[in-house]
């Protein structure tokens, strides 16, 4: 008879000892290691399984159309993909503070006007703090049943109870099963409650929303396999100190990713943004000042103008400093390193700062000629025209390379009653759109040319 062996095997990133550790030497994780024992007698019952799902063809397979229901919160039902799939578990990621228990109350309300049943497990906040949320957001249901817990068997046993349309667990990270002895918020409580809500999800066939914290690094706390157990996984972002607040879905087994959300967090509770390239040109100065342009940058399938504000001046350290907010540092600098090599625009001895205004995330290269047209304003104290967006990618030689979506891009900023949109000429655009002049750019040199008008009306910089 074979051998019986054992080891262990951490369950973050499967590194493998011969005996329990308590924190993973290769990750870094606590608590992650499981004992795997392999070898010995086989099972018999292995042999003995019915084979009830044998091979078959592609197209014999019948398709069940998934069935979703709308949320009543459009932007929230576009990140899901046009609603919560029935049976599907989803997580949603985000900062304390950010909202996460308030959209998902007022979403508990908008389906209960639906007629539909909702069960709202508070594992981290008591009956009356929830029920002084929901005055506050003018949520009154009858069909929305609020349960203060943190024992899973027992969560579980009112779910299958109760049956409700959607199962609400505010958080994952505060529920504990007594299958297991560590205390909850360990990986391995948080797994193994996961993946039971998982099955009683599927097996019951009732949607299922878990809060999710994130950690100090920004990642979703618990091991990564959380994220690949669920069905889709939303993020929640946005910055505390301002209003606005962005879901975007980052994994969707039944739709789109990078789709994105826009909130407004107000004294009600979150206020859907209809438009928001107009939220984020709020405060753009129509009289500008050097440094400061509009891009069309693209969420998902959903294009938003956003001002990019550059400052260049000389540094008193060592070594300038390049600071980026709101966009890659290393792709500035990439840009920086083009500039000097293509245009001999020096900056070593400057300090370079970038911002994205509003406090988005802008991770496209779309954005490269924006932040480029930006800084050469900044350095040659132009004003640069307030009617002209801007959208390309620059490539190491300088050229201005294509970038997707760019009809609706050019739709959006006239829509914004921008009157120049400034692309690049490899998108190839024949079509003339009303009211907005499209001016088609190879090279950086003749987009600046282009583009950046002196106080005089001189076409140079
Ligand atoms: P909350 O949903 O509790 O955050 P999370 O569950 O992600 O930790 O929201 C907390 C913040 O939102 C809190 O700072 C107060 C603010 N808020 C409003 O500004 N308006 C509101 O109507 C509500 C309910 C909360
Ligand atoms: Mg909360």
């Amino acid at each position: 008879m074979a051998k019986v062996k054992s080891k262990y095997v951490c369950q973050n990133c499967g590194y493998e000892t011969a005996g329990y550790l308590g924190k993973c030497p290769e990750c870094g994780a606590w608590a992650s290691f499981v004992e795997e024992v392999s070898g010995g007698k086989l099972s018999e019952t292995a042999v003995l399984l019915p084979d009830t799902n044998p091979p078959m063809k592609l197209s014999d397979i019948e398709m069940n159309t998934e069935i979703r229901t709308t949320t009543g919160i459009s932007e929230f039902d576009r990140v899901l993909g046009g609603g919560i799939v029935k049976g599907s578990l989803v997580l949603i990621a985000g900062d304390p503070g950010i909202g996460k228990s308030t959209i998902l109350l007022q979403t508990s309300g908008e389906l209960c006007k639906n007629g539909k049943n909702v069960l709202y497990i508070s594992a981290e906040e008591s009956a009356s703090q929830i029920k002084l949320r929901a005055e506050r957001l003018g949520v009154k249901a009858d069909n929305l049943y609020i349960y203060p817990q943190t024992n899973f068997e027992l969560i579980k046993k009112h779910i299958e109870e109760m049956h409700p349309d959607l199962v609400i667990v505010d958080s994952i990270q505060a529920i504990y099963t007594s299958t297991i002895q560590s205390s909850a918020g360990s990986v391995s409580q948080i797994r193994e409650c996961c993946n039971s809500l998982m099955s009683l999800a599927k097996t019951n066939n009732i949607s299922i929303i878990v809060i999710g914290h994130v950690t100090k690094e920004g990642n979703i706390a618990g091991p990564k396999v959380l994220e690949h157990m669920v069905d889709t996984v939303i993020q929640f972002e946005g910055d505390k100190y301002k209003t606005y607040r962005i879901l975007r879905s980052i994994k969707n087994r039944f739709g789109n990713t990078s789709e994105v959300g826009i909130f407004e967090m107000g004294g009600k509770g979150l206020r859907e943004v209809v438009n928001p390239s107009e939220l984020f040109l709020k405060e753009y100065n129509q009289t500008q000042t050097p440094g400061s342009t509009i891009i069309v940058t693209s969420e998902g399938t959903r294009p938003l103008l956003v001002e990019i504000q550059a400052l260049v001046g000389t540094t008193p350290y060592p070594a300038p400093r390049r600071i980026a907010n709101g966009v890659d540092t290393s792709r500035v600098l990439q840009i920086l390193a083009v500039l000097e090599k293509r245009i001999g625009l020096n900056l070593s001895k400057q300090d370079v700062y970038v911002n994205v205004i509003g406090g988005i995330d802008v991770s496209e290269p779309a954005a490269d000629l924006g932040i480029a047209l930006a800084i050469i304003t900044c350095v040659r104290d132009v004003v640069f025209d307030s009617h002209t967006a801007i959208v390309g990618e620059i490539g190491l030689s300088g050229e201005i390379r294509a970038v997707n979506h760019i009809e609706k891009r050019i739709n959006e900023a006239q829509k914004l009653g921008f009157k120049r949109i400034i692309i690049p000429a490899a998108n190839d655009i024949q079509d003339k759109i009303d009211g907005i002049e499209i001016v088609c750019v190879r090279r950086i040199i003749e987009a600046i040319t282009r583009s950046v008008k002196k106080d005089n009306g001189r076409e140079d910089i």
